[in-house]
């Protein structure tokens, strides 16, 4: 039996595989009321046919000028649950597990007239000007993602992860290069984060695992590196955080370090963060090549792996994967005489 293609338990929750679908915005809401269409639903019950063991839905945020663009999802309102559960409810039918990343996108809200931040400094010159958010304003924050998750939760998602990376929100916040406030949320550089995540728990089901999206390194001059993030990871951890899912990068222009561009430039990140904490993790980062994928999991770097572009090109990523008995048992009835 391959590692890629053994189950997976933490807590509820159980997967069939190792394989995730990681979050990737669409930017595909036409009518811009933040709601999945009909390119969502195909786009993610593709890769649920396509055998993945767990889909985590893109970036969906928690208030409209808290989207990338407006062509962005959203959980606002509870007009748009109705829509994520049929994505939701037919994910189900294909034995994949599906979570919805919840965020807020801070400065780089692209088509907010003022977009809000920790601090009033721009992601860089292509952005806003952005505005800090008051001390009760990040407060107002806390509740909206905690509302949100709500909503994921009743559109019945199987986990969530909160999205604490890439330069967003909570990133903007827990950044000792962007937050340059001088309240409790500047004294204590992860305690936003901290609240999210309690607020968010405080809602979830028992058994219902919390994923935290985070970068373990930036690339800008002076960016923070392995050792902070490991330190924010275990107060995120001592909150509630079930795994984490373990990128880099995207705080804003990089300085005289660049991300790595090779298969697997990710993973030691992950193990990094698995091995200080002890806790299951995600990795990340061209992971295409099935053969690394797999030592990724024999070898502990991580619990599972992400695919993201390649899931982009192949839907069917898990089935070609995948080998014989464990290939077998994935193909819907009606594909079979395909393989
Ligand atoms: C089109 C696209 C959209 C993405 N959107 C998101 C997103 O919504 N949230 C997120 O955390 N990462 C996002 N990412 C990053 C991916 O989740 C993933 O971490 C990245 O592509 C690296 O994995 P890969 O080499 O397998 O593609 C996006 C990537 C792509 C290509």
């Amino acid at each position: 039996m391959s590692n890629l293609g053994r189950t997976f338990q933490l807590k509820n929750f159980e997967l069939k595989n190792r394989i995730v679908m990681p979050p990737m915005c669409q930017y595909s809401v036409e009518a811009k009321d933040g709601k999945p269409n009909d390119w969502h639903f195909v786009h993610y019950v593709s890769r649920a046919v396509g055998g993945t063991g767990l889909i985590i839905m893109e970036m969906t945020d928690i208030e409209p000028d808290g989207r990338i663009s407006d062509y962005d999802l959203g959980l606002w309102s509870d007009e748009q649950i109705p829509s994520f559960r049929r994505i939701i409810d037919e994910v189900h039918k294909y034995g994949a597990k599906i979570g919805i990343q919840i965020a807020h996108a801070g400065r780089k809200a692209e088509d907010a007239a003022v977009p809000l931040s920790s601090s009033p400094i721009a992601a860089n010159k292509h952005y806003r000007q952005p505005r800090a958010l008051t001390t009760a304003e990040v407060k107002e924050r806390v509740q909206m993602f905690k509302e949100a998750a709500v909503r994921a939760i009743k559109a019945g998602v199987d986990t969530i992860e909160v999205h604490g990376a890439h330069g967003y929100l909570i990133h903007q916040f827990h950044s000792p290069g962007i937050n340059q406030r001088d309240d409790e949320y500047g004294q204590d550089l992860a305690l936003f984060g901290v609240e999210v995540i309690q607020a968010i728990k405080s809602v979830m089901p028992e058994g219902m695992p919390l994923i935290m999206r985070i970068s373990a390194v930036e690339y800008m001059d002076g960016g923070y590196d392995l050792e902070h993030s490991i330190e924010l990871c275990r107060r995120y951890q001592a909150a509630g955080v079930d795994m984490f899912d373990v990128s880099s990068g995207g705080e804003g222009p990089t300085g005289k370090k660049k991300p790595a561009n090779h298969p697997g430039y990710q993973v030691p990140y992950a193990r990094a963060i698995k091995q200080a904490l002890q806790i299951p993790v995600i990795a990340v980062g061209i992971l295409d090549d099935p053969a690394l994928a797999e030592a990724t999991i024999a070898n502990k770097d991580a619990d599972l792996v992400a695919i993201g572009r390649a899931m982009l090109r192949d839907p069917y990523w898990a089935l070609h994967a995948l080998e014989g008995e464990e290939r077998k048992s994935l193909i819907p009835r009606q594909y079979e005489r395909g393989f």
